[in-house]
């Protein structure tokens, strides 16, 4: 995978070319200082939260307790916290595109959407209705600090030239669409031939799918002979659409051709390798498809980790063995009756997996 490829995938690079085929869409690009603020460790939500989530010192509550009495303001309780951001030009722009685009956004950078932050949003959905949402969503993400950092990771070009690629990075506010994901497909290209297709959401199992398999093929091989194919600048490279109804797609990403790529039922050395292609050079080859056949072949949610402290994580997945030993090490004391409060100390710090 080339540099190059990744950057022809990067929003921008392909919205104008496939407008009429995709979701309404706005690029805004991002100002150098909110790239600083999105780096930046803290969470610091503009002033408008700060202001609502802060009590009115004039209503008359008379369940105040205790702790509402206390002078948070003394040295002792004083920690420093950043100043909220502040971009006016660029939020009375987010501000404007979220109304154009009908009240409710679907956001993401160049590459990446922040799916893997949808836990800390109300509703688990990335549907973004004000700057909050917005900024919450991306700030919590590490696929969105992935594209800022390191975009071309896994290109094999030179190392100097990675460095010296610079990225314009935008946000992409989408018109949110209510999508059911039993018609999402991510197909692969090589060669210019599609050799794949396969359901979008393999943690389900959708009756829908192994129902319909040939008619889903059909057309998802006229969208791509007819619009996609000649109208990409590579030969290699993944593409996902919405199949809304029979006969009508809905392009939604391009992503590269490559491992950065979850190759969701396939498995990029079957992609890598000649296995998929057309034995010969006919027009008629019929992409292989994949889907989920029974509700016993559902795979687990690649995300689901997300949000979940990071100690669970590193126990159940064995990543970090001296915390199961200390887990149990504990546990062991528990039943023996030897924790006593001095203990505390020992205590496994559950740190939420995406700090
Ligand atoms: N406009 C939209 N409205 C509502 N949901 C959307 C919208 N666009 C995408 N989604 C949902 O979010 C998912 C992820 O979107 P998208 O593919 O753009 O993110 P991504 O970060 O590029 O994902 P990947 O890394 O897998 O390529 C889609 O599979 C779809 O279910
Ligand atoms: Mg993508």
């Amino acid at each position: 995978m080339k540099i190059t490829e990744v950057l022809n995938c990067s929003f921008s690079a392909w919205y104008s070319k496939f407008k009429e085929y995709t979701v309404k869409s706005h690029v805004i690009p991002l100002p150098p200082e909110f790239i600083e603020y999105l780096l930046a460790d803290q969470i610091v939500l503009p002033e408008q939260t700060v202001a609502m989530a802060t009590a009115d010192p004039d209503s008359d509550d008379d369940n105040r307790s205790a702790e509402d009495d206390i002078d948070w303001t003394t040295e002792d309780s004083l920690t420093p916290v950043a100043e909220p951001p502040s971009f006016p030009e660029f939020e009375a722009i987010l501000k404007s595109t979220i109304k154009k685009l009908g009240g409710q956004v679907f956001p993401k950078l160049n590459w990446s959407s922040p799916k893997d932050a949808v836990w800390i949003s109300f509703d688990r959905t990335l549907m973004c209705t004000c700057l909050n949402d917005v900024y919450l969503l991306l700030k919590s993400s590490d696929f969105i600090t992935h594209d800022l950092t390191q975009p071309f990771k896994h290109c094999s070009d030179d190392e100097n030239l990675k460095k010296e690629t610079t990225v314009q990075y935008d946000l992409i506010l989408r018109k949110w669409l209510s999508m059911n994901p039993a018609y999402e497909f991510r197909c692969f290209v090589k060669h210019n031939k599609l050799i794949g297709i396969t359901q979008r959401h393999i943690d389900m199992y959708y009756e829908f799918i192994p129902e319909n398999k040939k008619e889903i093929v059909s057309d998802i091989q006229g969208f791509f002979y007819h619009i996609i194919k000649d109208n990409f600048p590579d030969k290699n490279y993944c593409f996902d659409v919405y199949r809304r109804h029979q006969g009508k797609l809905i392009l939604l990403d391009f992503n590269p051709f490559g491992r950065v790529t979850d190759g969701l039922l396939f498995d990029w050395d079957e992609l890598e390798g000649n296995g998929l292609l057309p034995e010969n050079d006919s027009a008629h080859h019929i992409p292989e498809i994949r889907c989920i056949d029974s509700p016993s072949g559902v795979q687990p949610n690649p995300y689901s980790a997300y949000g979940y402290p990071k100690d669970l994580k590193d126990i159940s997945s064995g990543e970090d063995p001296t915390k199961l030993m200390e887990l149990l090490k504990l546990k062991v004391q528990e039943q023996n009756g030897e924790l006593s409060s001095s203990d505390d100390d020992e205590e496994i710090d559950l740190m939420p997996s995406n700090t």
